[in-house]
């Protein structure tokens, strides 16, 4: 308990310092959305409806919902009536229970460029399986049995420039792959030696659930374990390798910290050239290689406070490392609207997998990428552990939900950190009642963009016009502090100007200059002013 007393002196320091300077800052807070959804949320990803699509795995046995309209589901083996997905409404607070036939668990996903939720892999006989969940009213999971040539359990997906999905890696699986599978060079498997390279230990892979990010220049920046590549994957030819990580820490399933692409920063083009932003990862938490091992013998060693930023386009890169004010394993990385890292959830002991974390890190950190001292800021804390399966995604108005942690093997609700079925939201500091949110009012010439395009963007605030700037961020699919296909592009700005209302004001942007920059896709759009975002209005670029 060492940690918490910590966390409160900083807290209490922190506090009193701000009330000298006249009331504190908000440090967000917390609320229980609902107490049970039936299910642990082991992965989440939000729909263009601004509905959350959230599944566990579904060979564990009886959830705590059952299937729509008395539906039972046979396998050699038994029957199995319960639900092992749901569709939530973080509105109205709705569950609707859904249909997954075959084993999800541990498996990889992206919102497709037209807004299906393409679902990757999983376990046994549904470790080759595609599943596709398209956002309308009474739709459920449609399955297709032969998708993937390999199988894929812990791989990670990102969409790609041309849309298609690249699914890297898995258990044992030293490749990659397109989906879905259209064309040729959709039809072949590609080696990936570098997933070999990375797994040091022949038990313990410590490089599982890869982290991928697309560089601005197209290729993937691929992290696994404590070192990187840039993938040219049309190709298949390893260009840039970077330097190793320092500090001996792992960053990868078990060990599992967490990855942003930081906020890319798009300026207007001229008519004589197109400059390719620089792009930045930021690489948090994690544990020591051996963390797992030492779990199994009940011995949970701290969790890393470390945290290595890499400008990845740069011609030389080194690693600039930083130190969390807390150590954390399993945490997520979650871009707020504002450009700012949120993370949350996780241990500040052990590792993932069952059983193998302890000392649930309750609060979560704000990380502020471009303040030149003190990046790190913590947050007020959540009473619930959300330890190993569990997830966080950005909703729309600006929330950010929270839910599973299931670190046991079965459902069970009688041990030590029980199985958690719970949804809440954390409210970050920019919902703070004295600071007026902006709202979008137009977006002009309509929420279907095309590359490069001029935008005009109506908005309205209270109060004089202060800092603005617009951000698009592409919704991700989150499991096992993976946020795969997250992505924040901060809009070039031609010029601000007052309407005749006197409230309103137009801003004159620019769409994403090319794919390689913003993937096709749906992306939720916010207007932030003075760091406070408005709610997200869809846009699908095309
Ligand atoms: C799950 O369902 C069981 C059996 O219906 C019930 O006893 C238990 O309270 C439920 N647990 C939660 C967390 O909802
Ligand atoms: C739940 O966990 C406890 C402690 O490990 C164990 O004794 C119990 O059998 C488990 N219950 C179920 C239903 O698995």
């Amino acid at each position: 308990m060492k940690e918490n007393i910590l966390v409160w002196l900083v807290l209490a320091i922190f506090s009193f310092s701000s009330l000298a300077l006249g009331g504190p800052p908000s440090r967000g807070k917390w609320k229980l959305l609902k107490r049970s959804i039936g299910i642990s949320a082991m992965h989440m990803a939000l729909l263009p409806n601004d509905r959350i699509i959230t599944f566990d795995r579904s060979n564990f046995g009886p959830s705590n919902i059952s299937l729509p309209q008395g539906k039972c589901m046979k396998d050699v083996l038994s029957s199995d009536c319960y639900s092992h997905s749901v569709e939530f409404d973080p509105i109205s607070r709705n569950v609707r229970p859904l249909t997954i036939l075959t084993d999800t668990w541990c498996s990889s996903g992206a919102l497709s460029p037209d807004g299906i939720l393409i679902q990757s892999g999983g376990y046994r006989l549904g470790d080759r399986v595609i599943r596709y969940f398209k956002p309308c009213l009474n739709c459920d999971w449609e399955e297709h049995q032969t998708g993937l040539i390999s199988p894929r359990w812990y791989a990670s997906n990102q969409v790609l420039p041309n849309g298609k999905i690249i699914v890297v890696g898995g258990i044992f699986e030293f490749t990659y792959e397109f989906i879905p599978k259209t064309s040729t060079s959709d039809k072949k498997l590609y080696q990936l030696p570098f997933l070999k390279e990375t797994r040091f230990s022949g038990e313990i892979p410590n490089n599982l659930y890869p982290f991928l990010h697309l560089s601005p220049g197209g290729n993937l920046f691929i992290f696994a374990n404590d070192r990187a590549i840039l993938l040219d994957y049309m190709n298949n030819k390893v260009v840039r390798t970077y330097p190793v990580i320092p500090g001996g820490i792992s960053r990868n399933y078990p060990s599992t910290g967490s990855s942003v692409l930081l906020p890319v920063k798009l300026s207007p083009n001229t008519k004589t050239s197109t400059t390719t932003p620089n792009a930045e990862v930021l690489i948090c938490g994690g544990t020591l290689p051996d963390s797992f091992q030492k779990s199994m013998v009940e011995i949970f060693l701290p969790a890393s406070r470390s945290c290595g930023r890499l400008m990845i386009t740069a011609k030389n890169p080194t690693w600039e490392m930083e130190e969390m004010p807390l150590e954390r394993v399993m945490g997520d990385m979650i871009l707020l609207p504002t450009g700012e890292v949120l993370i949350i959830n996780g241990a500040s002991k052990g590792t993932a997998g069952w059983n193998g974390a302890r000392t649930p890190v309750l609060h979560p950190v704000l990380y502020s990428p471009d303040a030149p001292i003190n990046r790190f800021q913590i947050l007020s804390g959540s009473s619930i552990p959300r330890l190993y399966h569990s997830t966080a995604h950005l909703l729309s108005d600006g929330r950010v939900l929270v839910g599973g942690s299931n670190p046991n093997s079965n459902y069970n609700f009688t041990t030590l950190y029980p199985t958690e079925l719970s949804l809440e939201a954390f409210y970050p500091p920019y919902f703070d009642p004295t600071k007026p949110r902006p709202s979008i009012t137009a977006i002009m010439p309509g929420m279907l963009l095309k590359y490069n395009q001029k935008l005009s963007i109506g908005f309205a605030i209270k109060g004089k016009l202060g800092n603005i700037y617009v951000t698009m961020v592409a919704p991700s699919f989150t499991t096992h502090s993976v946020a795969m296909n997250q992505r924040l592009l901060v809009l070039a700005i031609n010029g601000v100007q007052k309407n005749a209302n006197a409230k309103n004001y137009i801003l004159e942007g620019e769409a994403p200059a090319s794919a390689a920059l913003a993937p096709p896709g749906y992306y939720q759009l916010f207007v932030v002013h003075e760091g406070v975002p408005s709610k997200a209005k869809w846009v699908q670029i095309k």
